[in-house]
């Protein structure tokens, strides 16, 4: 049994204390004092659950000049992510059983961190039962990789939803509700994508869920918090939480749903700190520095962000802005619970995924420290604590900040 100790995060609270992980990698015990010829004590610094990323585009089959699963999940190690769950607009994209099992198979023994996997039915009448997917995706507007359904085939896909007991993820934008010219930069590109696309999305989703378990991507703004119903969960992105639409950063950072103000943002924060927000989930979307560069209207929408949030979220802890059960609930409970899977909690049955980090130890965030592919980040020269260490199932996959593991990796889900 391997031992490590430090100041955990049990139960809601810091407290001295070492945990026994198991051969099979599962937390076996809990204690004040363990003892084996196996033991790694991390002194004063923080123990936390390794955070589950509920919302990642690793670009993997198809579009690995983007971004690969190697590349994007040793990236997300180093931000503290030990999941990642990863949306089906790859290429071929994961819209049928069959390109899921695909998808499962190739990437199997290529991934740092442990992942699930979406798929996004394409109509209604051929929802396939997914042995592989946890959860399905819907897009409510256009995005990369077109994968967008009508509100008709939404219907039937939340149907058979609740029968096969997924989840379904929702990007709620109302295409009725874009405006018709492209925006030219960031604010441009809210005000063809606007506020009341996505209120409205979220409306219809509360209209159409019956009783499907529903969960809402990318919030951007508080009105469409205010339409999430009862019972749905949702997530916000780094990017909505510390970017908005007077960035200058050009199409770095176009995404879809667009940066707000920076009113739309401090509500956005507020709303997060209160306990109104489940999830922080990066909807990691890396394109390449060249596809970024091309004039605004042109450049692809979406941004990386997988190894920088857990960073910037905790570098808000020491600043005081923001506490600790709220984070971890956010980056590791919460999505974990939300995607039905054994992990998020450090807790005896739960795998040993820990993050070590020493809230002391700030640094600037940067592509070169993250390791990103793409070679860049929206958030360049912000600051950020990371982690030192990072266990996955109790193995070290995090040494010394740098990913020192490949290939561990595992499928989880896949109930029915
Ligand atoms: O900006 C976005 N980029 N929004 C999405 O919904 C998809 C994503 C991507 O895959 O590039
Ligand atoms: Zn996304």
């Amino acid at each position: 049994m391997r031992v490590i100790s430090g100041r955990v995060f049990f139960r809601g609270r810091l407290e001295p204390l070492s945990i026994g992980i198991d051969e099979t990698g599962q937390i076996a015990a809990i204690k004040k004092v363990l003892r084996s010829d196996d033991e790694i004590d991390h002194g004063d610094s923080l123990i936390l659950p390794g955070c589950v990323d509920l919302h990642v585009h690793m670009r993997d089959p198809g579009l690995r000049h983007k971004e690969d699963f190697p590349s994007g999940t040793r990236s997300a190690a180093i931000g503290g992510v030990t999941t990642v769950a990863d949306m089906p607009n790859t290429v071929p994209a994961v819209t049928t059983a069959m390109a899921l099992d695909e998808k499962a198979a190739a990437l199997r023994g290529r991934a740092s961190v442990d992942y699930v996997l979406y798929a996004a039915p394409q109509s209604g009448a051929a929802v396939p039962r997914l042995a592989n997917a946890v959860a399905f995706k819907v897009f409510m507007a256009e995005s990369t990789g077109n994968l967008e359904v009508t509100v008709g085939h939404m219907e039937e896909i939340l149907r058979a939803s609740e029968t096969q007991r997924k989840l379904v993820v929702v990007h709620a934008e109302d295409p009725g509700k874009f405006t018709k010219v492209e925006g030219r930069d960031l604010k441009g590109h809210a005000e063809a994508r606007p506020k009341v696309a996505e209120e409205t999305a979220v409306g219809t989703v509360a209209r159409i869920r019956g009783r499907a378990k529903v969960h809402v991507a990318h919030v951007t703004c508080v009105g469409a918090l205010d339409a999430v119903p009862a019972g749905a969960t949702c997530e916000v992105t780094p990017h909505h939480l510390f970017l908005d639409w007077l960035r200058p950063i050009g199409a770095q950072g176009k995404v879809n749903p667009p940066l707000r103000s920076p009113r739309d943002r401090d509500e956005l924060w507020d709303a997060f700190r209160s306990g109104r927000i489940d999830a922080v989930a990066s909807d990691h979307a890396p394109h390449t520095v060249e596809e970024k560069s091309l004039p605004f209207e042109e450049a692809p929408a979406g941004l990386p962000g997988v190894g920088t949030a857990f960073p910037l979220l905790m570098r808000r802890i020491r600043a005081g802005e923001l506490d600790l059960p709220r984070l971890v609930s956010a980056v590791a409970t919460r999505p974990a619970e939300i995607l039905g899977i054994a992990k998020g909690t450090i807790e005896v049955g739960r795998d040993g995924d820990l993050v070590v980090v020493d809230p002391r130890n700030i640094e600037a965030v940067t592509a070169k420290r993250v390791r990103y592919k793409c070679g860049w980040t929206p958030f360049e020269g912000m600051e950020g604590c990371f982690p030192g260490t990072v266990y996955l199932r109790g193995e070290t996959i995090v040494d010394d900040g740098e990913a020192i593991s490949d290939g561990q990796g595992r499928l989880i889900g896949g109930s029915s």
